[in-house]
Parts: structure tokens; C-alpha cells; sequence
């Protein structure tokens, strides 16, 4: 204890600090809003920290993320975030990070590998969301009938595997309502839009539809354009429901032309970082899954104040 008090007093008076942990943060790429949120949050909250962190962008390519894991594991990282772009293909990588004694935080989705392989996975209920989407239109139409198109974010991924589950889940019993389109849309605006270009086309112009589901709002955003381009209403003509809450959602949904989403917090770093730090003090085995509110919001809550609010936070 002297010796470190003596070393930190040694290091003060040099006007250095005593070096800082190093977090390796694979990212998936910069797909959508919400993506860019979460890389500007965690490289705010690692500063706040005093952390150091070496930030490597996959491209949405599994292999660049394998890759960059690997390198983070030659450099002898006191820890890695990775946000796996799909869900399966990690063992062999996350085997040899656990032999490296390198703990693994998963961040906003889920691996199939064995839970004994990382620290933990900070995320919310990824099938709840998709249920929450689901109730909000069952509850919307009543009755009526209702075909349903659905744009699915990245095949394979744990938010477009899980989402759509949710979302059968929370239309089930209701008859009426009627899954007749679903394609994936990779989570970005541009297919989306492209997407729903299609969807539009094989249901009469866009008289069949009456709502649109996708599993995020940059992809919504995306098929509002192209819903405006066919002559139609969204959010009138055709309800729009997705998932994320960021600002661009909330200014289509003060203009009348997005009716819900359900909101994701980019925030998964505070979390992931508490547990590495309580993980290094202490060696404190945090839960394997630390999950992050959902909430469902619609026009009836000032969409312009929630973008108002959001703009500026690196969306
Ligand atoms: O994994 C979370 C999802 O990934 C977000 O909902 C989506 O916008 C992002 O691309």
C-alpha cells in the first residue's frame, strides 16, 4: 500500500497520471442513427472515466470484428465491448479472449455462444420491444383488418431475429391483423426505403396496406419517403410503428407521418463500464444480462419536445 501511495504521489508530482485502462470497442459500423449514438455515447462515457478507448468500425463485416477482436487481444486490453453484428460465429474468438484472462462485454446484441464466454451483456428485451410494436397496432386497428408489411433489420442479427418474434407474439389472437410482406431492409435508411419501394408495388400501389413494422426507425424513415413518392399518407394511409426513438422519428411523427416507436437506449456503455470497473476493483461477477428500459412512445408525446431534446446527443 505505502509503495502505491508513494507511486501515485511519484506520479502526481511528474505531472503524469498513473495510466489508464485500455478498452478495445468493436463497433458494427455506422448503420443507422442510433449506431452513431451509441459510438458517440460510449466514447463520452469512456472519458468520463478516465478510460482509454481504441475504437475499431466493422463495416457491418463479422470478419473485421473478429479481426479487430483478435487485435485487441494481442495488444493486452484490460477489457473489450463488442456489439456482435449477428448472432452466431464467436465461440472460437471469444474462447481465446477468455484463455487471455480479457473480459468481454456484449453490447445491444445477443451471441448464441455459451454465457460462460463473456463478463456480460448489457441490452434491453429485444422481444419485448417487438410485442410492445405489435399490442400498440393490435390495439390500434380493433377490428378491422389489417395487412401488415415488415421490414427486418440485418439477417441473422439478434435485434431482426428477436424483434420479429415479438412482434408475432403481440398481434397473436387477433385475426385480423395479417403479416403479408417481410424482407430485411439491414437496418439503414436506404433499403428501407428500397425496400418498401417493392412492398408498395406488389400491394396495389399501397392500397392493401395498412401498416408498416420495421425493426428500426432509420428504415421507417427510409419508407416514409417512399410511401410520400406513391401518392399515399403515412401515418394516415398507412400506420408506421418502429423501434429506436431517435430524433428523425420524432420529427416524422410531429409531422403526422410516424405514429409510434419503441425506444432503445444508446446508452449501453454507463452500464457496461460500472460492471468492468467493479469487475476490476473487486472481481465482481456482474449478472449475465443487464437490461435497459423500454418505452413506447406515440404521437400523444410531444414528438416535437422528444426531438427537441434528442438532437444534440450524437444521433
Ligand atoms: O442492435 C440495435 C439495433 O442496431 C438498432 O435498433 C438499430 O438501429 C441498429 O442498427
Amino acid at each position: 500500500m505505502r509503495t502505491t501511495l508513494l507511486a501515485s504521489a511519484a506520479a502526481l508530482a511528474l505531472g503524469t497520471a498513473a495510466s489508464a485502462q485500455v478498452v478495445g470497442f468493436s463497433q458494427i459500423g455506422s448503420e443507422s442513427g442510433w449506431r452513431a449514438a451509441e459510438t458517440t455515447v460510449t466514447q463520452q462515457e469512456a472519458e468520463a472515466r478516465g478510460l482509454q478507448l481504441q475504437f475499431s468500425d466493422a463495416q457491418q463485416k463479422q470478419e473485421n470484428q473478429i479481426a479487430a477482436v483478435r487485435s485487441f487481444i494481442a495488444q493486452g486490453v484490460d477489457a473489450i465491448l463488442l456489439a456482435p453484428v449477428v448472432a452466431t460465429g464467436w465461440d472460437a474468438v471469444l474462447e481465446e479472449a477468455a484463455e487471455a484472462e480479457i473480459p468481454v462485454v456484449l453490447l445491444d446484441r445477443m451471441v448464441d455462444s455459451d454465457p460462460s464466454l463473456y463478463l456480460t451483456a448489457v441490452g434491453s428485451d429485444l422481444v419485448h420491444e417487438g410485442e410492445v410494436a405489435g399490442e400498440w397496432l393490435a390495439g390500434q386497428v380493433g377490428d378491422q383488418p389489417c395487412r401488415v408489411v415488415e421490414l427486418q433489420g440485418t439477417t441473422g442479427s439478434s435485434p431482426a431475429i428477436d424483434r420479429a418474434q415479438g412482434f408475432r407474439d403481440g398481434i397473436e389472437g387477433h385475426a385480423n391483423i395479417e403479416i403479408v410482406q417481410s424482407q430485411t431492409g439491414d437496418f439503414t435508411r436506404a433499403q428501407g426505403k428500397t425496400v418498401m419501394e417493392a412492398f408498395l408495388q406488389a400491394e396495389n400501389g399501397g392500397a392493401d396496406i395498412c401498416a408498416l413494422y420495421a425493426h428500426n426507425d432509420d428504415m421507417a424513415v427510409g419508407a416514409i419517403q417512399a410511401i410520400k413518392e406513391a401518392g399515399l399518407k403515412p401515418g394516415e394511409d398507412i400506420l408506421v410503428v418502429s423501434i429506436d426513438a431517435v430524433p428523425d422519428i420524432f420529427q416524422a411523427m410531429a409531422a403526422g407521418e410516424a405514429n409510434a416507436t419503441v425506444e432503445l437506449t444508446p446508452n449501453m456503455a454507463g452500464p457496461a463500464f460500472d460492471a468492468l470497473q467493479a469487475y476490476w476493483d473487486a472481481g465482481t461477477e456482474p449478472p449475465k444480462f443487464i437490461q435497459t428500459e423500454s418505452r413506447l412512445y406515440t404521437q400523444a408525446d410531444d414528438p416535437q419536445a422528444e426531438y427537441d431534446r434528442r438532437k444534440g446527443l450524437g444521433y
